[in-house]
């Protein structure tokens, strides 16, 4: 328990954080949707240019930019007058390392209508996105490809620190054949490709998350040792490989969708096979060990996804019921902060 002197004005100001914090994220949704970062570029930019280019309202199109600024975005170098700070860097789409993706697709209003049921979602467990539109995310995605890409685009872009560092974080060597299931643009399977040039490769996915994945094989120049697969996982998945790899798949779904993609796995995998989930892995309670993100995800997943974060137990739990055995967890290096799950055939 805490005491009252541990109230401070600093707690306080958090709380206040907090309740803005919905505002903050509008802020760098609606700047990326004006493409106001690629606007300004390496140049300064007037409101008033803005506003034209923009066709908004000019004293708006102020206040907005403001807000921008005084959230790190631009600098206000004189008034009226703004150039990008370094976070509004990383949402111009033409660097590498945009997150301007992430940024649009968190805070689009489809996933947006779902968090304004957090509190119906909590009450019954049920998934507020299926509620809201009648259907799950993956098939909404399928009926609008505009969203369906941008969402892809987000994966890729929140899997490149991930990608970055598994490579050299877990023995891939050892294998023939990855297959990445529900691997989306292959962002992960390229970088491994990449790292290990004996490895062949199998990128599966629906044909709306492969939409993009040509592009990014090509462009790590891994395509000839890589297969592309249009599938269900909720049918079968590719035979053929001796490491099977998940990430940030298993936590979209509840215990029983999560088993039926690991019982896939188990019925083609080789008695000498790995598995691999790339997920956070939550402790018991909650220690600080892990960022609030993490938590939040959790809670976009119950309504948005009908999935979960797990906890080690829980993942033991899962690959027992699927026919798999848990044989280490290994975290990725920070602040990645997921960690690689393996698991052999029981
Ligand atoms: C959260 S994304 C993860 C993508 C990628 N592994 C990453 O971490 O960036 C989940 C992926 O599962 C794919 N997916 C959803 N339902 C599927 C299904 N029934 N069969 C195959 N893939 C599916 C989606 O298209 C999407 O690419």
């Amino acid at each position: 328990m805490v005491d009252d002197q541990a109230v401070t004005a600093e707690v306080r100001g958090n709380i206040v954080r907090l309740v803005f914090g919905h505002m903050a994220a509008q802020v760098v949704g609606t700047a990326v949707r004006f493409r106001l970062p690629d606007l300004i570029g390496d140049r300064e930019r007037t409101a008033a240019e803005l506003a034209e280019e923009c066709g908004t309202q000019p004293q708006a199109m102020t206040r907005l930019l403001r807000a921008m600024a005084a959230l790190e975005l631009l600098a206000e170098n004189r008034p009226g007058h703004f150039s990008l700070a370094a976070g509004g860097m990383l949402l111009r789409t033409d660097r590498p390392d945009s997150l301007h993706a992430l940024a649009g697709m968190f805070t689009d209003p489809a996933m947006l209508q779902s968090w304004q049921r957090l509190e119906s979602s909590v009450r019954t467990g049920e998934t507020a996105f299926d509620q809201e539109f009648g259907t799950d995310f993956f098939d909404y995605l399928k009926t609008r490809p505009e969203l369906s890409a941008l969402f892809n685009a987000a994966m890729s872009q929140g899997a490149q620190l991930t990608a970055s560092v598994t490579p050299a974080s877990y023995d891939f060597g050892r294998f023939d054949t990855v297959v990445d299931i529900g691997g989306g643009d292959g962002t992960l399977i390229s970088a491994i490709l990449r790292e290990y040039p004996a490895l062949n490769g199998i990128l599966f996915d629906t044909a709306e998350g492969l939409a993009q994945a040509e592009q990014t094989l090509r462009s790590a120049e891994v395509t000839e040792r890589c297969a592309v697969r249009a599938g269900d996982f909720f049918a079968s998945v590719p035979e053929g490989g001796d490491l099977y790899l998940l990430k940030s798949v298993i936590h979209d779904w509840d215990d029983e969708r999560a088993a039926s993609i690991l019982g896939h796995c188990r019925r083609v995998i080789p008695e000498h096979g790995r598995l691999l989930i790339v997920e956070p892995v939550l402790p018991e309670a909650v220690d600080g060990s892990n960022p609030a993100i993490m938590y939040l995800s959790d809670l976009n997943m119950l309504v948005n996804l009908g999935g979960r974060e797990r906890t080690r137990g829980d993942f033991e739990e899962l690959y027992r019921r699927a026919g798999f055995e848990l044989t280490s967890v290994t975290p990725l290096p920070p602040p990645a902060g997921f960690c690689l799950v393996e698991a052999k055939p029981s």
